[in-house]
């Protein structure tokens, strides 16, 4: 199938028509910078803008960094806080004319991950937690390769606060944290994180991923921990993956 697969994040908005099957990109990757500030309406119109560049009349569907149930977004960590009970998918296909389908960014990057990347060989009978490092820490739990959606375990609390604010890839910024303190923190992170779930294994996503060698020593949990294949491209695809879903379901 073809689907235009959008990736929504804070500083850009990114898309390509994905085919489905193969998750190879058929046109190139676009990216528009996300308005400021970045409000339903402002996103919206961004999310037009790209559509009629890429030329594009077909299904769209989203990865958004929130927490998104039926349509409605529920949370607003790193965006705008008027985006709370937002009717997205409304707002969007409205606003495209066509349906827009839209879920939560970690969680399409996740079916991505699992299908064309390091989740291949992690299916049945195994449980498998996929992890974005970015601005935010995104999650995404797989239970025997199906994803169990919206687990927003960037949240669990570490010192008081979201534990995305102590270890995501802009706290290691905004602490100026060397490579090794890093893994140090999110060693800890990881403890806590085996310690509720036990996962098989976890793959680690997102920008901070793509320096895996340069903190994964610092690891000392039992799970195996491994770097995601996909790296940026998995939003975009994963987002057209979840979009082939909807549209399957739709016609049961
Ligand atoms: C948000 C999640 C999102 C993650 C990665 C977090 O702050 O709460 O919904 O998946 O950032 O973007």
């Amino acid at each position: 199938m073809k689907i235009l697969g959008v990736d929504i994040g804070g500083s850009g908005i990114k898309g390509a028509v994905v085919d489905t099957k193969s998750g190879e990109l058929l046109t190139e990757r676009l990216r528009i910078k996300t308005p400021q500030p970045a409000t339903p309406e402002a996103v919206a119109a961004t999310l037009k803008d790209l559509v009629t560049q890429i030329g594009w009349d077909g299904p769209v569907s989203c990865g958004f960094p929130a927490r998104v149930i039926h349509g409605e977004v529920f949370t607003a960590a790193n965006i705008d806080k008027s985006w709370i009970n937002t009717k997205v998918e409304k707002l969007f296909s409205k606003t495209l004319g066509t349906d827009v389908f839209v879920a939560n960014d970690a969680d399409v990057a996740g079916l991505a991950e699992m299908h064309f990347g390091a989740g291949r060989d992690y299916q049945q009978g195994t449980q498998v937690l996929f992890l974005t490092i970015g601005t935010g820490i995104g999650s995404a739990l797989f239970l025997n390769g199906k994803l169990y959606a919206n687990t927003e375990l960037g949240h669990i609390k570490m010192y008081g606060d979201s534990a995305e604010r102590y270890c995501s890839d802009s706290a290691r910024e905004r602490f100026d944290l060397k490579w090794k303190e890093f893994g140090q923190r999110f060693n800890e992170y990881l403890t806590y994180i085996e310690f509720l779930l036990q996962p098989d294994v976890i793959i680690l996503g997102g920008g901070a991923s793509k320096k895996f060698d340069k903190y994964a020593e610092c690891f000392t949990v039992k799970t195996k921990v491994i770097p995601a294949q996909t790296l940026n491209l998995a939003g975009i695809i994963g987002a057209a993956m979840y979009g082939e879903l909807r549209l399957k379901e739709a016609k049961k």
